[in-house]
């Protein structure tokens, strides 16, 4: 059995139309558009499912509004699927609907599973020079302007701390997810079997409660991180935390608020990793990141985003930050 990659999320959201300009800003493929669902792809032929909050088929929800409702994996071949199947009916029903299993998590998200056709993409990657490697010759850079994400690179999901390693268990005992990085006081990172980014998927309990977290695309190079982030701040969507590049995982990041339920990511240049990595098991949590941007106007305002690169913009050891602030809840956006 493998899985390989993130097939589908489906968000439960409260405004169709919001959702719909919201991803169709942040640079997915409007593939359908219909009263009660709205379909967007990514380049690779992932899917963003937008459904009414209230929809009766879908599965319930774990959070009060909108958010994530159910995430469907790719798997390589049918009999990788059947086996899954009745892997997973030994102890729930599993309902299978025009080839896509449906069942849920022990958290009670849904969770599903489909035979995976990914779209295989030739495109030129975002090229960089330095001495002694030059990848661009007489080709000036140029602005990109219309930013569309390759793929869904990885999801997060918020569970509650009581039953936090039967939730984990689950996707490492019964799906054969790896775990990568296990930070004991916030989560665990886990790789599907079929791929090679550091995470595809993290399970983190640091809010103690069910909810989403965010899902993440990954975009080509830094400029395309950056050059995105400035389109959705043009577009009117909020940034949640400025840019910066992570420590778990390594890749560079900018975050916007969702109005789906939690924030997306543009990602770019994560760690690759194969079954010689990890687990590395943190006993406290590593700075959330390596750098993240400055600019003089923090330390006139006080508001630089500290050197130990825990504390950020909107934080409590910022008061004076106004900047990027967070909603005033448990912090459960690690990654
Ligand atoms: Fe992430």
């Amino acid at each position: 059995m493998a899985i390989e990659r993130i097939e589908s999320v489906t968000y439960g959201v409260d405004d169709l139309a919001e959702c719909t300009r919201f991803f169709s800003d942040f640079g997915l493929t409007l593939a359908e558009e219909a009263d009660d669902r709205v379909v967007f792809t990514t380049q690779v032929g992932q899917t963003v499912v937008l459904r009414p909050v209230d929809a009766p088929d879908l599965p319930p929800s774990v959070e009060t509004g909108p958010g994530i409702r159910e995430v469907i994996w790719g798997v390589d071949s049918h009999g990788a699927f059947d086996a899954l199947v009745a892997e997973l009916r030994t102890d729930r029903a599993v309902t299978v609907v025009d080839g896509v299993a449906h069942t849920h998590d022990e958290t009670g998200f849904g969770l599903g599973f489909a035979i995976t056709d990914p779209v295989h993409l030739n495109y030129d990657p975002r090229r960089y020079n330095s001495s002694g490697r030059v990848e661009r010759w007489n080709q000036p850079h140029t602005a990109i302007r219309d930013i569309r994400p390759i793929r869904i690179c990885h999801v997060a999901l918020n569970i509650p701390k009581e039953g936090r390693w039967d939730a984990v268990h689950f996707y490492t005992d019964r799906l054969n997810f790896r775990a990568t990085d296990i930070v004991k006081p916030m989560g665990v990172f886990m790789q599907v079997e079929g791929d090679d980014d550091q995470h595809n998927f993290l399970l983190c309990h640091r809010p103690d409660r069910a909810g989403t977290n965010h899902t993440s695309y990954e975009v080509s190079g830094f400029d395309d991180v950056i050059e995105g982030g400035n389109h959705m701040i043009e577009k009117g969507w909020r940034e949640a935390r400025r840019l910066g590049r992570h420590t778990v995982g390594s890749n560079v990041f900018r975050f916007i608020h969702n109005p789906a339920g939690g924030r997306v990511e543009y990602a770019a240049d994560m760690d690759r990793v194969d079954e010689t990595y990890g687990p590395n098991v943190h006993e406290e949590t590593p700075p959330h990141h390596i750098w993240v941007l400055e600019t003089n106007r923090d330390a006139e305002q006080g508001t630089l985003p500290g050197g130990d690169g825990v504390a950020e913009p909107g934080s409590a050891s910022q008061p004076g930050s106004t900047e990027f602030s967070e909603p005033a809840e448990p912090r459960g956006d690690f990654q």
